[in-house]
């Protein structure tokens, strides 16, 4: 059974400046609510509750978000305000959360290894805050972190979630290669980070979901740093993929880049039109 959920948060933002000079890029919302309690909420319907950060400096409000507001809470009590909370306290009742801080921007895989205090000796999920994930059918089916716990608890290997990007984008993923086993999955046969696009082995691009077997520690500890001399977690999973087995899943659903300025509006502009309609919000 997989329980934990790892968020690597320790980022600096930096597509986002001058937001996210003094604000973490996690804690920019989508109408109102940050992009972490998203990847959260997406956790717990997957049924990981346990919830662990690798955190960095300038990252305390998500911990403060994730936590009472004392002052705040007594101020709105009995006010119809309060309703504006119930969402985040039934996620806070409902889950553990644990810190740990990355002290260097070492890479995605320097963030996971970080985690590992965390982690321990069992399989995990990995999400990356600024990938916003809606699930199946319109987000009314299942998640995308929980169409990947049904595939590890069948096939007991790490599995990365992929979706096709163009061409002209591979540089900004990592990217894989795979056997068919379906229409949605792969064996992954080979993986690069970030590759131009005449080195790119396919246009499947990893998105930030993951569940991760637990040697992949030890795999990242004897990974070399890669692109851009950081400890890429492509590389380690090309390891793992070699010697055993690692799937690329194309998911339902639909994930929004809101790393990006423009994947970001795209996701305002969207949930926005979900949840108002052609309205105006009250
Ligand atoms: C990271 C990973 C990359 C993956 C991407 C998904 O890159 O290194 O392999 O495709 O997340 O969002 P980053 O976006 O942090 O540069």
């Amino acid at each position: 059974m997989i329980k934990k959920c790892l968020f690597p948060v320790a980022g600096y933002g930096t597509r986002f400046l001058p937001a996210t000079k003094a604000m973490p890029k996690e804690m920019l919302p989508i109408l109102d609510k940050p992009l972490v309690q998203y990847g959260v909420e997406e956790a717990v319907a997957a049924g990981l509750t346990e919830i662990g950060f690798v955190t960095g400096r300038g990252k305390r409000s998500i911990e403060d978000h994730f936590d009472v507001s004392y002052e705040l809470e007594h101020q709105i009590a009995g006010t119809g305000k309060e309703q504006a909370l119930a969402g985040i306290r039934e996620l806070i009742d409902q889950c553990t959360f644990s810190y740990t801080r990355q002290i260097n921007m070492r890479g995605l895989g320097d963030a996971i290894l970080k985690g590992r205090t965390i982690i321990g000796d069992e399989p995990f999920a990995v999400v990356l805050a600024d990938d916003l994930c809606l699930g199946a059918d319109d987000g009314a089916g299942d998640g995308v972190l929980k169409q990947m716990v049904g595939l590890y608890n069948q096939f007991r290997c790490s599995i990365v979630a992929i979706e096709e990007v163009p061409a002209d984008q591979t540089h900004a993923y990592g990217v894989i290669a795979g056997e068919a086993i379906s229409d949605q999955l792969y064996r992954v046969t080979d993986m690069v980070e970030k590759p131009a696009p005449d080195k790119a082995p396919s246009n499947l691009a990893i998105i930030g979901r993951y569940i991760l077997t637990p040697d992949i520690f030890e795999l990242i500890e004897a990974t070399p740093p890669g692109k851009n001399g950081e400890l890429q977690i492509t590389d380690a999973l090309l390891a793992q993929a070699k010697r055993g087995c690692v799937m690329a899943y194309k998911f339902s659903g639909r994930r929004f880049d809101c790393g990006s300025v423009g994947g970001y509006v795209e996701a305002t502009n969207y949930y926005y039109q979900k949840k108002y309609g052609g309205g105006v919000e009250q």
